[in-house]
């Protein structure tokens, strides 16, 4: 699509106000230590007055504006679909990476996806059918079977009825690869897989926002991208997710 450059350079320029904010007031949500910052707030009006302006026919989804439920309105059309800073507790204790994600979907399925690291100036872009790419080059997942690779998993944090299931998953998870990490961001977890840094990410509860770019990013480079059951995303709500690269082939069995 011809406006894929003017979103990675709104996108650019977002991550631009994340790098430069100075102790940003911070608010607390519902959940387990769940927190927006001011500069969420400033990057998600940002996003959505350079996007309307781009497309302005789309509709908005956004972590942090209260607009945060699919409708039925989002079944058809465009809508842009808005993590201003995911990984937000990671950026409140500067402890990295952040990203600004922004997904597209076209009449309820994902059409685009960029995922932003400001820090490293990183970024990753997909259209569906089109690949996936970092920094202008394209990437692939990685072939190795999990037993030679890294994994990464996402805690749930928010929902504390899913920790005990979720560490006791990453547990069995290590002994079946090199080692398992967790970054603090999903978005940057999947674009990892994506581009062949790990082979396998997972997590029992995310937000669409967290996975509606890098899903598609991780489709395009070759990964699966199902939830917990090995059914696909809904890109309706929230999900379960689990990022497979071309060398996992199936779900492992700790999943059961
Ligand atoms: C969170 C991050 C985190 C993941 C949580 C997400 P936020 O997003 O992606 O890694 O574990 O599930 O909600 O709240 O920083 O945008």
């Amino acid at each position: 699509m011809m406006i894929m450059d003017d979103i990675i350079s709104a996108v650019k320029e977002a991550g631009e106000i994340m790098i430069n904010a100075k102790r940003p007031k911070i608010m607390e949500k519902a959940g387990h230590a769940n927190f927006c910052t001011e500069t969420d707030e400033k990057i998600q009006a940002f996003l959505i007055d350079k996007l309307s302006a781009i497309l302005p026919e789309a509709d908005f989804l956004g972590e942090e504006d209260g607009q945060d439920v699919f409708s039925s309105k989002m079944e058809s059309g465009y809508c842009f679909v808005i993590d201003p800073i995911d990984g937000t507790s990671n950026f409140i204790y500067e402890y990295r990476p952040s990203v600004v994600s922004v997904g597209l979907l076209k009449d309820g399925k994902p059409c685009m996806g960029i995922v932003y690291d400001p820090y490293d100036d990183l970024l990753f872009s997909a259209e569906a059918g089109r690949g996936a790419y970092l920094n202008g080059e394209r990437i692939m997942s990685s072939n190795a079977p999990l037993s030679d690779s890294l994994t990464v998993f996402g805690t749930a944090p928010y929902y504390e009825e899913l920790q005990e299931r979720s560490f006791d998953i990453a547990k069995k998870l290590l002994r079946l690869c090199v080692d398992v990490r967790r970054s603090g961001t999903a978005a940057w977890d999947m674009c990892c897989v994506a581009m062949g840094r790990c082979s396998l990410y997972f997590e029992l509860k995310i937000q669409i926002w967290d996975y509606a770019a890098a899903a598609l990013i991780a489709t395009e480079a070759g990964c699966t991208v199902t939830d917990a059951e090995g059914k696909p995303l809904s890109y309706r709500g929230p999900a379960s997710c689990i990022c497979r690269s071309r060398g996992v082939k199936e779900i492992p069995d700790c999943f059961k």
